[in-house]
């Protein structure tokens, strides 16, 4: 980092906006704190970012980049709500829409779940492909948490606060691609065999409805919910994917 340019040396322009930076801050990090918004699932502050999901993806003078893998440096020019990227993340969260099997109007998670309000945000109107309808299990056998695979989004978020904050390792993924898979280390698979707890970390973080608490799926009602109170603003989209 050059002393000649200490004045530019902690700013950033994203979106053609000057956003402050201190040392050790990826883009993404600076974003959040100056309130504004680019879209991303498997990134959590709590933790080292996994740069999974690729939701997060912007142009660095001209490269594509993930903004929460990628460190801000001075004068780096960043584009993030443009038409071009905002399509190629409805594309990415369409297709988590039809690898797994997400039934919004059904699920008691519906209006506190990211993937949900990041395909509102980014104006998906239909899963665009074919759904896969893979076959995956509910695990119920823990008397006060259950886990829908059926809903998983693989970011990791489970895992890594079971392993850093809970320090339990619980959690793990297996296999890649279309056949990976959340995994309960336990001798039987199941979670009601590990001392997992509804007070751990990793009980309270799930982005989606994948683990979820027993017997308060609706205490807080449709309307009043985490993303049915607040919105995040980007650039309207044509809605070429219906
Ligand atoms: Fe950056 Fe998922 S939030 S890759």
């Amino acid at each position: 980092m050059s002393s000649n340019h200490s004045n530019e040396s902690s700013t950033i322009l994203i979106d053609g906006k000057s956003v402050p930076f201190t040392k050790g801050q990826t883009i993404l990090d600076a974003a959040l704190a100056s309130d504004m918004y680019i879209p991303h699932l498997c990134f959590n502050p709590k933790f080292k970012p996994h740069g999974s999901c690729r939701v997060c993806l912007v142009n660095v003078n001209g490269h594509a980049s993930c903004a929460c893998t990628t460190p801000a440096s001075p004068n780096a020019k960043v584009e993030s709500d443009t038409t071009e990227l905002n399509h190629d993340r409805r594309v990415l969260v369409q297709m988590l829409f039809t690898e797994g099997n997400h039934f919004c109007p059904s699920c008691e998670k519906s209006g506190d779940c990211s993937l949900q309000t990041t395909a509102y945000e980014l104006g998906m109107v239909s899963p665009h492909f074919s759904p896969n309808f893979p076959i995956r299990e509910v695990d119920a056998s823990h008397p006060e948490m259950l886990i829908d695979h059926n809903r998983c989004i693989f970011c990791s978020l489970c895992v890594r606060a079971s392993r850093e904050i809970d320090c339990k390792d619980i959690f793990g993924l297996s296999e890649r691609g279309a056949k990976t898979k959340l995994t309960v280390n336990s001798p039987t698979g199941r979670l009601g065999d590990t001392d997992f707890s509804s007070n751990d970390f990793a009980a309270n973080i799930c982005p989606v409805g994948a683990i979820i608490h027993k017997g308060v799926g609706f205490a807080n009602p449709i309307g009043q919910r985490i993303h049915d109170l607040s919105t995040h603003q980007i650039q309207a989209l044509d809605g070429e994917d219906a």
